[in-house]
């Protein structure tokens, strides 16, 4: 998979990649990661990619030059399947959402900051508009990152253990059951007897009950959605 991120600031998005599970998927190929500085697009003598917004008001508008030139550019190169702008409007992500962007080869993540982008981006470069939640960044780089480090850990060698991306909380509606190591007893803390029985049938039947309740007392809202 390929991922472009296009962004006014991309020192704010280089260390979040540059560790553990992204930074081994990058080296073992499973995903090519490339930012792009939308600054260097700018035609402006002083790189300028924001301006005052038509009809006055407080903020600055990234302007959509920048932009489309970018944009072009990669698609000429490439078909992307998908180009996606972070706001706070666009649809919330969810795990359903990263399982399906994960089966692409090739998505743009568009950064935006200030005010945002000028409407015509929205209107005619983008494909879509995702949210990762209910509050207001200073600009989508945070959001990028999240979105791809939830990528990069679905994708088939993106994790070492290829299983236990399936057992993540959220994947099939449910929150994952709690988890212990050793020692099995500290200070009285005990561990539950049947992890340490070694019956896997009975063993994976308390981590669906686990992950049952823990769902139904949490998120119950998850919980209707599985039925
Ligand atoms: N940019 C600013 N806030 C955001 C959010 N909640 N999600 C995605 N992009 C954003």
């Amino acid at each position: 998979m390929r991922i472009d991120i296009l962004t006014v600031l991309p020192e704010l998005i280089e260390s979040p990649l540059g560790h553990s599970i992204i930074k081994r998927a990058i080296e073992k190929g499973i995903v090519e990661i490339n930012l792009h500085n939308i600054r260097d697009y700018s035609r402006n003598k002083q790189k300028q990619v924001d301006d005052y917004a038509f009809g006055g008001g407080a903020g600055m508008v990234m302007c959509v030059e920048p932009i489309d030139i970018l944009i072009s550019r990669l698609s000429n190169e490439r078909m992307y399947d998908e180009i996606i702008y972070l706001s706070p409007d666009g649809e919330r992500f969810t795990q359903q959402t990263a399982n399906f962007l994960a089966t692409k080869d090739n998505i743009i993540l568009l950064c935006g900051h200030y005010k945002g982008v000028d409407q015509r981006v929205r209107d005619h470069l983008i494909t879509r508009e995702i949210s990762i939640g209910d509050y207001v960044l200073s600009g989508g780089e945070l959001a990028a990152a999240v979105i791809t480090d939830c990528l990069v850990r679905l994708l088939p060698g993106g994790i070492s253990d290829e299983t236990s991306a399936l057992t993540d909380s959220f994947q099939d509606n449910l929150l994952a059951p709690p988890v212990y190591t050793r020692p099995a007893n500290y200070k009285g803390w005990l561990v539950p007897e049947v992890l340490q029985s070694g019956h896997q049938r009975k063993i994976d039947e308390w981590r669906h009950e686990q992950a049952e309740e823990r769902t139904l007392r949490l998120r119950p809202d998850l919980f209707k959605r599985k039925e």
